[in-house]
């Protein structure tokens, strides 16, 4: 089986020699474009099948069905959802709506006193871009750099910005907002495509706001003009997924279905299904189609894909369909009693996520109105409601905020670099999991010696906290050094599969953590906050006061590992070194396959993650050889 995975570097060269030849024009069924619910209205093959209607799948969906000669579907486990007020506002009453998500729980936690963890991904058209908070920011030069470092040449920083910049529409922020919150932007630096995801500032901030940001000014972090060309460390301005007109939510469907859809016969878009296996042929070398299920009736259609298969599930369903295909660790398949089609040790490990804890305070002086009065005052929540619905203005224009303070190590603790030397004198596999395959053990050494330059750097954040004016703080770990997996259940291969972030299983994680609480309240001592907001601690609280304690209490209540950023599962690296998909994202050793979503993330950036999510997606749909040659015959 290896070897037939190493001679695919043979036939990958072969195709680019006989590409790009004439295509005979394949057009859907449909005059007028409605989505699909029903597997008797979808033909028997299409040119290309993209399982996943989320950031990723409707990105590509879009860019490929502009060449009207592509027959395109999309098969989305969920459903379009117009009629739910809440979605469009950035201000959502749940930030969290579980019904428009998985329930998945996380296999116990060993590092975490066996607590289990969630796993919140979305479940519904558009993906994560549909239900998440809409803050949209670009990680940092170094953090996409490092990507090439992992052997993957054209995908750092500088390649990946013309993406970033295709990906959005930016509107800067008005006047009055520049002036009274100080909100600076660049727009050359970062900015100036014509991409269908807005992007923009809402009319309104909390007054709080001011003080906070300028709180991380007194503790000596600089405030970046900009944080979206590279420089996000510091302190920076973010702004959000939204209508610079309406202040609603610009989500994938909206950007790259609905926009576009309608004119497009050959973009078809298949609701309420649930791709349960990539077919392949009898040589097990070449994607042929999927299987689809009816959510409602249970009904299946294998459709055939004449192109290719293009996996866009997400970091969590991804390498799940692909396991259930054949392809992934034979010894996940063979406890599964699936069988091994493609030996492929790297599919469902390499995961990771942005482990984050909350710290609550009293703020026992405050502004009025402050976030808190949302939920406390019921006439100005009702009025703030009316207001918006009425004017698009007031607190419910603003989601998660849009500022944020991104600290590299050195910002968080005097005891960065020796915390950066102690993890690179680790040996790579000393907090894997014992079983974990040798080339995903030298994947991870390749990433271990980069995280510790990192944590020495001074242009890589390692702690994030959003600011908008609140006494509740989260605070993601940005750089985490622990690797879990993804794993369909040997019990039952067609539910669910075990989750396991293994969160702080490397002591690392718990070392950095424990300095970036020590951070927070150190900011909450400064000064200026303790004259406009005296605070007192309520989480953890001011009896959790060593080191030691601070790390219990984050291994027993406060430590999180989910911040619904999943990542890494089928990893864009070299294959001897647990890599799943080449530069191309064709999945190495079999034919007409590929992941364009979250799992292909080597390591994942210091951002939120649907911006980066575009671009990766914009990427691999817009550059030939890519899409035009390779894509079209392989
Ligand atoms: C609650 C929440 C808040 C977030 N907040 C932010 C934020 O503020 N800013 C930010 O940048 N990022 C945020 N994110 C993260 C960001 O939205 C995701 O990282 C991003 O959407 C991932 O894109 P993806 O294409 O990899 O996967 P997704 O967008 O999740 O798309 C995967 C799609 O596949 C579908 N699917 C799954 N299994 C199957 C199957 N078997 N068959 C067919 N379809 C299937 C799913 O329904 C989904 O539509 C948030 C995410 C969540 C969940
Ligand atoms: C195609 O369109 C015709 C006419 O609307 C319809 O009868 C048929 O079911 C559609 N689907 C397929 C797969 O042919
Ligand atoms: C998850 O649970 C919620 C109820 O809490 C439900 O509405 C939703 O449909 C469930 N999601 C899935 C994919 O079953
Ligand atoms: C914005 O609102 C106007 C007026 O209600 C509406 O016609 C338009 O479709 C909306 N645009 C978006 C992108 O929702
Ligand atoms: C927060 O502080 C206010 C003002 O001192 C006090 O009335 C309130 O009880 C405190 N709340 C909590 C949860 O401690
Ligand atoms: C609650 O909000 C209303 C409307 O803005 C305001 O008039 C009232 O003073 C508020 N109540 C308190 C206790 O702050
Ligand atoms: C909308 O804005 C107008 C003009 O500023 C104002 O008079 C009106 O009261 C606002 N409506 C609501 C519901 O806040």
């Amino acid at each position: 089986m290896r070897a037939g995975i190493l001679g695919f570097a043979a036939i990958a060269l072969f195709s680019v020699l006989e590409s790009c030849g004439a295509v005979p024009l394949r057009r859907g069924n449909f005059t007028t474009n409605e989505p699909i619910y029903s597997l008797d209205d979808v033909d028997n093959k299409y040119d290309y099948i993209i399982v996943g209607g989320g950031t990723a799948g409707l990105t590509v969906a879009d860019r490929l069905t502009e060449d009207e000669s592509k027959s395109v579907l999309v098969v989305e486990f969920g459903d379009i959802v117009d009629d739910d007020p809440e979605l469009k506002m950035p201000q959502k009453g749940n930030p969290f709506p579980t019904q428009y998500m998985f329930n998945i729980s996380s296999v116990p936690q060993t590092a975490l006193n066996s607590r289990v963890g969630t796993v919140q991904i979305s479940a519904i058209a558009g993906g994560g871009s549909a239900i998440n908070a809409m803050f949209h920011d670009r990680g940092s030069v170094a953090d996409y750099d490092a990507w090439v470092e992992l052997g993957n040449d054209g995908w750092g920083w500088n390649d990946l910005l013309p993406y970033f910049k295709k990906a959005v529409e930016f509107t800067p922020p008005d006047a009055f907002m520049q002036e009274e919150f100080g909100i600076t932007y660049n727009e050359e630096s970062a900015y100036g495509g014509h991409g269908p995801v807005d992007v923009s500032y809402p009319p309104f901030q909390w007054e709080g706001l001011k003080t906070q940001w300028d709180a991380w000014g007194d503790l000596g972090i600089e405030a970046q003009v900009e944080g979206a060309d590279g420089t996000a460390y510091g302190r920076i301005w973010v702004p959000s997924s939204q209508d610079p007109v309406n202040e609603t939510r610009v989500d994938a469907v909206l950007a790259h279905y609905k926009r576009v859809a309608e004119v497009r016969p050959n973009y078809n878009l298949l609701l309420l299904h649930k791709v349960t296996k990539v077919e392949l042929n009898g040589g097990g070398n070449k994607a042929r189609g999927v299987t689809v299920e009816s959510r409602e009736s249970g009904e299946t259609k294998m459709i055939e894909a004449q192109k290719e298969v293009i996996m866009a599930a997400g970091a969590i369903h991804t390498p799940q369909i692909l396991q259930l295909s054949g392809i992934g660790p034979s010894s996940v398949l063979e406890a599964a009693g699936i069988d091994v089609v493609v030996d492929h040790p790297g599919v469902g490990q390499n995961f990771h996520n942005h482990p984050w804890f909350v710290t609550v305070f009293n703020y026992t002086t405050n502004f009025y109105p402050n976030p808190d009065t949302l939920t406390s005052n019921e006439t100005f929540a009702a009025e703030a409601y009316e207001e918006y619905w009425a004017n698009k203005t007031g607190p419910y224009s603003l989601g998660l905020g849009n500022a944020g303070v991104f600290l590299p190590l050195s910002d968080v603790t005097g005891d960065y670099q020796l915390i950066a030397a102690d993890y690179a004198d680790q040996a790579p596999s000393d907090y894997l999991a014992t079983d974990t395959p040798p080339e995903v053990v030298a994947g991870y050494a390749a990433q271990q010696a980069i995280l510790a330059t990192l944590f020495a750097s001074d242009e890589a954040a390692v702690l994030e906290m959003p600011l908008a004016g609140g006494s509740t703080s989260v605070t993601p770990n940005l750089k985490p050094t622990s690797r879990g997996s993804v794993a369909i259940n040997p019990a039952d291969p067609s539910a669910e599969p075990l989750v396991d972030y293994r969160a702080w299983t490397n002591p690392t994680d718990a070392r950095v953590m424990v300095e970036m609480l020590k951070r927070v309240r150190e900011y909450h001592a400064v000064p200026a906050m303790v004259e406009a907001f005296h605070p007192v601690e309520l989480v953890p609280g001011p009896d959790v006061a060593t080191d030691d304690e601070i790390e219990q209490v984050m291994r027993t209540q406060l430590l999180d590992p989910d911040f619904f950023h999943p990542v890494g599962t089928a990893a864009m690296m070299p294959l001897e070194n647990g890599g799943v998909v080449g530069t191309d994202l064709l999945v190495y050793g079999v034919r007409g396959l590929s992941v364009v979503d979250a799992s292909v993330i080597p390591m994942i950036p210091g951002t939120h993650m649907a911006e980066t999510v575009y671009a990766i997606a914009e990427k691999v749909s817009s550059v030939c050889p890519l899409r035009a040659c390779i894509r079209r015959f392989r």
